[in-house]
């Protein structure tokens, strides 16, 4: 069937629909006056008042004498945050990689997907905490957390901050039920719909996807070997003014770059003349050989604030994560956490985390864990080498591989076809602001072991 072309009316009503659709206008909000909205959208007056004239038949907009138009609520559908922001193919946008990974079986094998599979994790250690709990007191099995519940881990967390030379106080602590969480709440503090925020190009898709319910600016700043492009930052930074950056300093997602020490003192200098936030989310912090250069250590919680979590290491399971700042934003994050979901993680989960971490097992865990990826990470750049899939970076860590396919094979074509035998690819695109990273394919190293992944690029790259 033929699909009927729009008219310039129906055009400029499906403008109007989709502000409202995704909260750029609100109900109440008074529309654009005719003359202004016809030379925004480069028509005839009398086409925006047909346009007008028919959403107020529906019932969308109503108009007030000598006031003009204005947004009723009426049939306001629910937000679709996959629909905000520029459309992209599905098997590109930011949800894609985190659906495939969450909603596909066992069967299917997920070289694209962001965390360790289940026996490259503490699972002892884990069953031991979840024992010693089972006999605790009932209170920790019954009631709500309370700031005592959580001192003992976030006790926890300082003495491995001062390891790293961040000194910081038990009040600098929040703990979050997951870093997820810990980005959403600092988005409610500092961000108002319609403010620009930076990231990095490519970035964890999930950045993308949050930022957009927050119905923000999303900028994003090419990415270097050595941490994002500092001319192009502190450019961006003079252009937009944005109000946050988010980032991954160390082993950075997807491309397991981390700062230079001269990276982050321009990234520092530049944030500091624009008084803009950085928020330095350290989930991947566990696996770096030796520490990299912090911006939250360097700026000392200043205007950086940290964030970080338990799942990538000891298990995404518990959801648990935390926010380290300045004791008024903890203070305000901290009002925002009740009164979004009266409170932080589970007591259970805290108590678990504290049993693993305590007792020794989990230092041991990590120094397995790094060895197993340096060799995993040597054998899959070497088998995808072979089959022309460049890795772009050899990193200090982690489990990512971010790599170049060969000229003209288009990454999420190839993923596209790959899910179709049940083998799970994580698109560039899906990382990219700017969409230039169709030729690029992430890799979790320690998915990436099973033959048939190899021998099923091989046959559909041809
Ligand atoms: C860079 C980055 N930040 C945050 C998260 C979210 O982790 P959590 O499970 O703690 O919400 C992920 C998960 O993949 C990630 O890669």
């Amino acid at each position: 069937m033929a699909t009927k072309e729009l008219t310039r009316t129906e055009e400029l009503m499906n403008v109007i629909r989709v502000k409202i659709a995704n909260r750029v206008l609100n109900p109440s909000d008074r529309l654009p006056s005719v003359r202004r909205f016809a030379a925004t959208m480069k028509v005839s007056p009398s086409t925006v008042v047909e346009a007008y004239d028919r959403l107020e038949a529906e019932g969308i907009i109503r108009a007030r004498r000598g006031s003009g138009f204005y947004v009723t609520g009426a049939d306001l559908p629910p937000m679709a945050i996959a629909e905000m922001g520029p459309i992209r193919a599905r098997d590109v946008d930011p949800f894609w990689v985190s659906k495939q990974s969450l909603e596909t079986d066992d069967t299917v094998l997920k070289p694209g997907c962001g965390w360790l599979p289940p026996d490259w994790m503490p699972h002892e250690a884990l069953r031991k905490a979840l024992r010693s709990i089972s006999r605790s007191d009932d209170s920790l099995l019954t009631d709500y957390g309370n700031a005592q519940s959580t001192l003992a881990l976030r006790r926890l967390l300082l003495g491995r901050f001062a390891e790293e030379g961040l000194n910081i106080s038990t009040d600098q602590i929040l703990l979050t039920t997951s870093g997820t969480q810990a980005i959403d709440l600092i988005c409610r503090l500092l961000l108002r719909p319609g403010d620009t925020v930076l990231v990095d190009d490519p970035c964890y898709f999930n950045f993308q996807a949050l930022l957009r319910a927050h119905q923000v600016k999303i900028i994003g700043v090419p990415i270097t070997t050595t941490g994002p492009d500092v001319e192009a930052f502190e450019r961006t930074l003079k252009e937009y003014t944005p109000r946050l950056y988010i980032t991954n300093s160390a082993l950075h997602n997807p491309t397991g770059a981390s700062l230079s020490p001269q990276t982050a003192y321009r990234i520092l200098s530049a944030a500091s003349a624009q008084g803009m936030t950085i928020v330095e989310d350290d989930i991947f912090t566990d696996f770096e050989p030796n520490l990299s250069p912090r911006l939250a250590i360097l700026d000392g919680l200043t205007r950086v604030i940290r964030i970080g979590s338990f799942s990538k290491t000891l298990s995404a399971s518990v959801r648990c994560g935390y926010i380290a700042a300045s004791p008024e934003w903890i203070e305000g994050l901290s009002d925002l956490q009740i009164a979004t979901s009266f409170g932080g993680p589970s007591p259970i989960t805290s108590a678990m985390i504290v049993q693993v971490l305590a007792g020794g097992t989990y230092r041991k865990h990590l120094d397995e864990v790094r060895h197993r990826l340096t060799l995993a990470r040597l054998d899959v750049a070497k088998r995808l080498t072979a089959l022309g899939i460049k890795p772009w970076l050899m990193p200090r860590g982690g489990f990512y591989l971010w790599c170049e396919l060969p000229e003209g094979v288009d990454s999420a074509i190839l993923a596209r076809r790959c899910m179709e035998e049940k083998i799970m690819l994580a698109p560039g695109n899906a990382f990219s602001t700017s969409q230039s990273a169709a030729a690029f394919l992430r890799f979790n190293v320690a998915q990436t072991q099973d033959p048939r992944i190899f021998n099923t690029l091989k046959r559909l790259m041809k």
